[in-house]
Order: C-alpha cells, then sequence, then structure tokens
C-alpha cells in the first residue's frame, strides 16, 4: 500500500496526519510549534512528530510515499524554501526541503497553508466539482489559495493567492502588517486584526461590553458581542467584512472564480459574517463578473490542512 503524510505547520501547533492513497485520513497527531525556540527546534518538532505517528522502522514507514507540509508564509515553491513568515517569526531563507528530506529520508514537498486548504476543499470539501474557486482562511493570518481550471496557481515566485496582503485599507486608517507593508487586508480581516481593533476599541473607552471581558480578548469574543448587539462589536466585524467582500470584487475580475469558500477559525461566525461579505461584495462587483458566482463556508475544518498537504502527492 501507499501512505502519505501531511503536515500543517502553524504559529502554536504542528498537526501531522497520515493519509492513505485514496486522501482518507487515517490519524493525525499534534504538537506544539515552539516558535520562540528558534527554527533548527520546529525543524525538529516536525521530525519528532511524524516519527510519532509513523514510527521509523515499521512496515507502515516504509509504505510512506512522501510528507507534504503546507506552511503559513511566503515560500519559494519551487526550490523548496521559506522565504519569511511573518506568523512564524524565526522562519527566514529556511530550505525546509532540505532539511526535512535529510531528516525524515522521504520525499518532501512543500506548499502554502491556503493554498493547501484550498486544494483540500476542491478534492473533497465545498469547492467539490468547482473548476475556478478562491480560498480565503481567516485565522491568525489571512490566507488565500487561487484554483483555477482545476489547478492551483502558484505564481512567479509563489506568491499568487498571498491574499492577505492585498493592501487595501486606505492610507489614513491604514496600520503596518507583519509584513511591513500598509493596509494589508490581514490588517483588519484576521483573527488577530479583529483583536485589535476590539482593544483598541476599549483603550479608547468606546461604550462596549468588551470592556468587561476579563480573560483575553478573542475574535469569537468580538463576534460574540456583536450579534448580541454590542454596536462596538458591530463595527469592527462590518469593518472585516467589508474589506473581504471588497477584495473578492477585485479578485473577481482577476480570474473570475465561480466561487468564493472561506475557511478558518474567524468563518466560524457563520451567516452573521457570510450575509455582510457578499453584500459588499455584491455592492462594488460589477454585474458580469458577479454573475452565478457564490460565497459559503469551508467544510473540512481542522483537517484541510494536513489532508492537503498529504494530497500534494495524490492530486497536484
Ligand atoms: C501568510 C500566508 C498564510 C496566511 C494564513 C499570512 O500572514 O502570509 O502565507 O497563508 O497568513 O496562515
Ligand atoms: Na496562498
Ligand atoms: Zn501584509
Amino acid at each position: 500500500q501507499s501512505l502519505y503524510v501531511g503536515v500543517d505547520l502553524g504559529g502554536t501547533s504542528i498537526k501531522i496526519g497520515l493519509c492513505n492513497d485514496k486522501g482518507e485520513l487515517l490519524r493525525t497527531f499534534e504538537g506544539p510549534t515552539d516558535t520562540d525556540q528558534g527554527t533548527d527546534k520546529i525543524m525538529s518538532n516536525i521530525a519528532a512528530y511524524v516519527n510519532e505517528l509513523v514510527p521509523p522502522g515499521t512496515q507502515e514507514w516504509d509504505d510512506v510515499k512522501g510528507v507534504g507540509i503546507g506552511i503559513a508564509g511566503f515560500l519559494d515553491i519551487p526550490n523548496g524554501i521559506i522565504d519569511f513568515s511573518a506568523n512564524l517569526p524565526p522562519l527566514r531563507n529556511v530550505p525546509v526541503r532540505q532539511i526535512m528530506e535529510e531528516k525524515l529520508a522521504k520525499p518532501i514537498k512543500i506548499n502554502n497553508d491556503a493554498n493547501v486548504a484550498a486544494l483540500g476543499e476542491v478534492w473533497g470539501g465545498a469547492g467539490k466539482g468547482v473548476q475556478n474557486c478562491v480560498c480565503y482562511t481567516l485565522g491568525t493570518g489571512v490566507g488565500g489559495g487561487l484554483i483555477v481550471n482545476g489547478r492551483l496557481i502558484e505564481g512567479f515566485s509563489g506568491m499568487a493567492g498571498e491574499l492577505g496582503h492585498m493592501s487595501i485599507v486606505p492610507d489614513l486608517e491604514a496600520i503596518q502588517c507583519g509584513c511591513g507593508q500598509m493596509g494589508c487586508l490581514e490588517t483588519v480581516s484576521s483573527a488577530t486584526g479583529i483583536i485589535r481593533m476590539g482593544k483598541d476599541a476599549v483603550e479608547r473607552g468606546d461604550r462596549t461590553s468588551l470592556s468587561l471581558i476579563e480573560t483575553p480578548l478573542t475574535a469569537k469574543d468580538v463576534i460574540d458581542a456583536a450579534k448580541a448587539g454590542d454596536e462596538v462589536a458591530q463595527r469592527i466585524v462590518s469593518r472585516a467584512a467589508f474589506y473581504l467582500g471588497k477584495s473578492m470584487a477585485a479578485v473577481a475580475v482577476v480570474i473570475n472564480p465561480q466561487r468564493f469558500i472561506i475557511g478558518g477559525g474567524v468563518s466560524k461566525a457563520g451567516e452573521y459574517l457570510f450575509e455582510q461579505i457578499r453584500q459588499v461584495f455584491r455592492k462594488y462587483s460589477t454585474d458580469a463578473a458577479q454573475k452565478g458566482v457564490d460565497i459559503v463556508a469551508a467544510e473540512l475544518g481542522n483537517n484541510a490542512g494536513v489532508v492537503g498537504a498529504a494530497g500534494l502527492f495524490l492530486y497536484a
């Protein structure tokens, strides 16, 4: 039999999944990323967790034909290098394919975390059978994945689909993004952005129920407050939705997708958020580019990353 390992390298945890040749997930293992302990530690964590899930020396390990890794950050995909990751602070110019090939002695493929999630959705989720679709992942950052004519678009240097770094907020309201640029979509529409806007409101002394929350503020706190009628929280969520919808109107005339798929923690806000995004998209997208286009929730949830990463060997 042929087995494939998928790795989801995120800012707080590394998730590993074992898949069979049908792309079915057999089991998973998860451990901390330890971003504060440097690049070598992160790399050896990946290897240790893979070995934990599928111990070397076993028949299963012999059956593993490759290890796919989805990584949050800017990658040189053809060369297997992490150029820069704003949300995984130490990772800069890391030849991750070479390092992991040495540690694991298996073929390695790397790709962007959101690209991989998009592939997962197209193979077995909300994008099944859709040849042209665009995925957004709303988490610590805002990720994107572009599927055009059934294929993932990586672009000239792997930067295609970095939708979170579309500079879209006007200068007067813009703040600096982790990537260094001003006014990126990620600064307003990620969980981090929503939390920041919530904290700012509390610090400014706005009248909001958010000021009563004693635990560290989360994006879910802000969204729940908005749903419960808190006007300050509502403005924050609307702002996140506004720039998402506007960015979709822009993307619509660039690659003309049939479907936008939205995943990641913030998408758990559900229809409350989606309806606002759809309204903005409908308002700003030219008629012909929005005809027949829908905006839906991702279906694979937490496992999209590992399944999509393993699938780099199966379908990509
Ligand atoms: C990174 C992307 C990543 C996204 C979601 C962004 O900050 O630039 O590469 O896909 O976060 O993790
Ligand atoms: Na991407
Ligand atoms: Zn940016």
